[in-house]
């Protein structure tokens, strides 16, 4: 045995000794990263155990072998000492950021605020359901329109005395030599129509209207529905019958009495204006049998000038045509007294004159509730 018994009985006090301080330091680590730090000092590249095992290289085999062996169990104690350790840490770390971030699950829910939807598009909602049914689908057609599509297709060229009815909003933009405008009415969506498509046609078109016009029942902007039927036999009867059938399907009544009055439109002709029956008493309006009348909407048989204007023969296409307000339609149905208020966006009006989110109009299920 060339073991040194001084060398390593020394030896192994320190080793017992370093362990115990180094466990002590573990214990006493109060966080993770004291207790990061307590790893590289004892067991890194620098460390104090690394530091001894390179003392081993100068002593002889026997001694070497001890020792290295004191060494690793050393260090191993200590690695596992620090791992449980860090457990022990990061679950008191894990329990404070629970308790932090409690939450009382037992507290009563708040209920949700509940959006309403705008009688306008309610009413649109209505007007696609009960057409759907007749089989139009929907069209549509941009808010900036030009002069061909809102005017000359229409039978309105350049000077035709009826634009100034319009009261248009021009825009600051030309096309073909004309001002754009803000479209004064939906039918310019009849053009686009036949133009993108040859008949039959069966359409109808929502949207937003523009004139340059404010008091209780005009505003700048609003809402009117056109609709469009063309086909090899469609006639005035198929007009009279679709529309009677609409009016009876929007106000929920089957008793409306409706009458047409001869009119003038350019892009119609014959045509007409079609009035509801309705009874007005102490202010108030009733729509349905009654002694008076209320005008609800234009139509008329599309005029051959159109059609021609659009490509389409005259001598072997032919329909109808009709156009309404929608916001009209929405005030007389709910009893709504001033267009104005619709675009005010007054939440308390909203919610008074709204519509629930799921209550979706169909003509089964019922158009409003
Ligand atoms: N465009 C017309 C307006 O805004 C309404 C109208 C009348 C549309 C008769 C039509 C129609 O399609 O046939 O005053």
């Amino acid at each position: 045995m060339a073991q040194d018994e001084g060398t390593v009985q020394a030896a192994d006090a320190d080793v017992g000794g370093l362990q115990r301080a180094l466990l002590a330091e573990v214990a006493s680590a109060g966080d993770l990263d004291t207790l990061d730090q307590l790893r590289v000092t004892a067991l890194g590249k620098k460390g104090r155990i690394t530091a001894l095992t390179k003392t081993l290289g100068q002593l002889d085999p026997d001694t070497r072998k001890h020792l290295g062996q004191r060494y690793n169990r050393l260090k191993e104690t200590v690695a596992a000492a620090i791992t449980a350790r860090k457990a022990e840490l990061e679950s008191e770390a894990l329990d404070v950021q629970l308790q932090a971030e409690r939450q009382d699950v037992t507290l009563p829910a708040r209920p949700l605020p509940a959006g309403r939807i705008h009688p306008v598009s309610q009413v649109t909602e209505e007007i696609i359901a009960i057409f759907g049914d007749m089989g139009f689908t929907v069209a549509e057609g941009p808010d900036v329109e030009n002069d061909f599509n809102n005017f000359s297709a229409l039978n309105m060229p350049p000077e035709h005395p009826a634009r100034q009815m319009h009261d248009t909003f021009y825009v600051e933009a030309e096309q073909d030599g004309r001002p754009l405008v803000l479209r004064t009415h939906t039918s310019p969506v009849q053009i686009r129509t036949m133009l993108a498509g040859p008949p039959p046609h069966r359409i109808i078109a929502p949207g937003r209207t523009y004139r340059c016009d404010y008091d209780m029942t005009h505003t700048p902007m609003f809402h009117q529905v056109e609709g469009l039927m063309i086909d090899r036999r469609t006639h005035m009867g198929h007009l009279k019958g679709c529309l009677t059938d609409f009016v009876r399907a929007i106000f929920e009544r089957d008793d409306i009495p409706v009458r047409f009055r001869p009119s003038f439109f350019p892009f119609t002709e014959p045509s007409a204006e079609m009035d509801i029956g309705c009874k007005r008493q102490g202010g108030e309006l009733t729509i349905g049998a009654g002694d008076d009348w209320l005008e609800i909407l234009g139509c008329g048989m599309v005029h051959p000038k159109v059609l021609r204007a659009v490509g389409v023969d005259p001598d072997v296409w032919q329909g109808f045509a009709f156009g309404m307000g929608i916001d009209r339609i929405a005030m007389l149905k709910y009893g709504i007294p001033d267009l104005r208020t619709f675009f005010e966006a007054d939440l308390r009006w909203l919610r008074h004159y709204g519509f629930g989110a799921l209550d979706v109009p169909t003509t089964r299920g019922g158009l409003s509730r």
